[in-house]
């Protein structure tokens, strides 16, 4: 079972570069291994999927440039025709290149098509903490600080060591603060966007200036770590509408998500290591659309439900993870 990758609709970025519509997630979190995440990375190349969302932090970069490699040796797929992407973590701002040179020896690739500051502030906290530690060196976002990080990532563009530049984790008060400050533009913003999650206005914004959304988590992640669950989250598949429409399309809820994603105009990046998931989701992509009202009855989903709140990330002082996204408009020091 494959999807010709040349079947697969491709999104032009504000470089005039193409790429997928689709891309797969990486982060196993703590419910799979390193080598089972590569291994389903191994089957998605393929499957047809030709790009790859990946992370210093997610552990297991180095298997997946074993795969990488293996493909490129055996001929399965050519480097210029997969879109890499992975992230500098947090720990890592202040030495940008060498994050990002680890990443390309680990992934096996020469080069990142897509490197992302992961989110837009150095906040560290170590694998597994408790979600309420409080990082005593964790500070709120800082202009100086975000672009000291951005224009190291503009300096590997010049080395040629990545292509583009993507952020992610932001929100308008912090876009705002920087939008006019790039000499290299981002072409994309990995943000979390969900039927019960859409963020209609980061969307907008993002479209008004030519930043191609990412939405990660797009079928709500139901199995994500214990730290980013909380009493009240929605199921975005379990809604009797989401089921209703994925009835009537003969198809599971998860393949609304994707359809809806891509309909609307964002990349989506599902995550699974089972052949018959990541095969069905990329196929959402060349399948039957949702009809005008049944994209009418997703946008009505709306519930605000953000679900990587990222109270790890909070400093000293900090009232609680709202305080990370600004939702009054301005940000939040
Ligand atoms: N930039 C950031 O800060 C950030 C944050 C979070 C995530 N991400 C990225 O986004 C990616 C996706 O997020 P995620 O993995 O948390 O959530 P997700 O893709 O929304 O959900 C993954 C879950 O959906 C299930 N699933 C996948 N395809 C399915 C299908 N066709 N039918 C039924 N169930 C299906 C999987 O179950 P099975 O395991 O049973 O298949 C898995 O439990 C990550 O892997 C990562 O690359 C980025």
């Amino acid at each position: 079972m494959s999807v010709d990758p040349n079947k697969i609709p491709k999104i032009t970025l504000s470089t005039g570069d193409q790429v997928p519509c689709i891309g797969m997630g990486t982060f196993g979190s703590d419910r799979f291994t390193p080598e089972e995440v590569s291994g389903a990375v191994a089957g998605a190349i393929r499957a047809g999927y030709r790009m790859f969302d990946c992370a210093a932090c997610y552990g297991n970069e180095k298997e997946i440039g074993e795969v990488f490699q293996a493909a490129f040796e055996e001929g399965a797929v050519e480097r210029k025709d997969l879109c890499i992407m992975t992230k500098v973590w947090n720990d890592m701002h202040r030495d940008v290149e060498k994050s990002c040179r680890q990443s390309i020896a680990d992934l096996k690739c020469d080069y990142i098509d897509i490197f992302f500051i992961h989110w837009p502030f150095p906040n560290y906290h170590a694998p597994f903490c408790d979600v309420d530690s409080r990082n005593p060196d964790s500070r709120p976002f800082s202009v100086e600080e975000f672009m000291d990080t951005y224009r190291q990532c503009e300096a590997l563009v010049d080395k040629g060591l990545i292509r583009h530049i993507g952020i992610s984790n932001m929100t308008i008060p912090k876009l705002e603060a920087v939008i006019d400050k790039f000499r290299i533009r981002p072409v994309v913003c990995e943000s979390e966007f969900h039927p019960c999650f859409q963020q209609q206005e980061i969307f907008d914004y993002l479209v008004a200036h030519d930043i191609q959304p990412i939405g990660y988590m797009p079928l709500g992640s139901p199995k994500r770590p214990e730290r980013d669950i909380e009493e009240g989250d929605i199921a975005d598949m379990e809604l009797p509408e989401m089921k209703a429409i994925a009835q009537a399309h003969g198809v599971h809820p998860a393949i609304v998500c994707l359809k809806w994603a891509v309909q609307r105009g964002q990349i989506p990046i599902p995550f699974s290591i089972h052949e018959k998931n990541y095969i069905s989701n990329l196929e959402s992509t060349i399948t039957e659309p949702l009809t005008e009202e049944e994209m009418n009855i997703i946008a009505s989903l709306e519930k605000n439900n953000r679900l990587v709140k990222g109270q790890v990330f909070l400093w000293p002082g900090a009232k609680d993870w709202h305080d990370l996204w600004d939702e009054d408009g301005v940000i939040v020091k």
